[in-house]
């Protein structure tokens, strides 16, 4: 078990991150690099300014807004949970006094982050077992939601268990010895991330989180990195 735990912890942590790091720099050089499109993808009529219309559009979804109502508002609450929850990883890492704004204790949000983006989550899933959405779905899009649903869960089963029912076995300081020493490439693993009642979850997440960062740069997830470009391209 300890070297199952080990595994997932440390040689799979940068086996994943080498392969996020390395697929995502990679994919984006090759999209940047292909021939410019014979055609073009601006829409008309041209509206002024362009680059401001462009991040209303990457940001604040108006045309969804318009046509999916319900569709938007877990579109919103999604992205905006994602946001907290990549402050909340952050902070595992050391403390920003920025983030202090709102005084917390490692996660932003109380466990709510976690609750959102699980329910957000449940409403992707289940809206592609619906038609139309059924029949423009494929395989992947299930793989990739059922995925970021079991890393979310399993992260937040420790958030709750923290927060909402004063069940702590490892200490902010254990998160941040952990991860700064895979930083620093000199892994170690405080007893308490091993041996206590947080243990199996943590492991749970971590491996889950791990897939997911090794599926990212493979998956529609890309959508984060080109969606500015590509509307910025539609808007001429
Ligand atoms: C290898 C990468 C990752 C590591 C080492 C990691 C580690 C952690 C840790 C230590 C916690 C805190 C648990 C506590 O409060 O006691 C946590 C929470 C959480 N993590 Fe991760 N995580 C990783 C990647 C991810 C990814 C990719 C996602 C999803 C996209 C994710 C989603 C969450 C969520 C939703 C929470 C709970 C947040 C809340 O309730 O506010 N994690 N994670």
């Amino acid at each position: 078990m300890e070297t199952l735990y080990y595994f997932v912890l440390v040689p799979m942590v940068y086996i994943a991150a080498a392969i996020f790091f390395i697929g995502t720099g990679a994919r984006l050089v090759k999209i940047f690099r292909a021939p410019k499109h014979p055609a073009t993808l601006q829409i008309f009529p041209e509206k002024e300014p362009k680059w401001l219309l462009a991040l209303v559009d990457t940001f604040l979804f108006p045309t969804i807004r318009k046509h999916k109502p319900m569709f938007w508002i877990f579109l919103m609450l999604f992205h905006i949970a994602l946001f907290l929850l990549i402050i909340g990883h952050l902070e595992l890492f050391r403390e920003f006094s920025i983030f202090q704004i709102i005084p917390h204790n490692v996660f932003l949000g109380q466990g709510f982050v976690g609750l959102t983006l699980s329910i957000c989550l449940l409403f992707f899933l289940f809206r592609r077992f619906l038609s139309p959405v059924r029949e423009l779905s494929v395989p992947e899009d299930y793989y990739l939601l059922i995925l970021l649903f079991l890393t979310v869960l399993f992260g937040s089963q420790m958030d709750w268990a923290r927060t909402w029912y004063e069940y702590s076995t490892v200490a902010a300081e254990d998160y941040q010895t952990y991860l700064l020493s895979l930083l620093y490439f000199r892994p170690e693993l405080p007893e308490s991330l091993m041996y206590s009642g947080h243990s199996f979850m943590l492991l749970l997440h971590v491996f889950f989180a791990n897939l997911f960062l090794m599926f990212f740069p493979f998956s529609q997830s890309m959508h984060s990195f080109l969606s500015l470009p590509m509307n910025k391209l539609r808007r001429g």
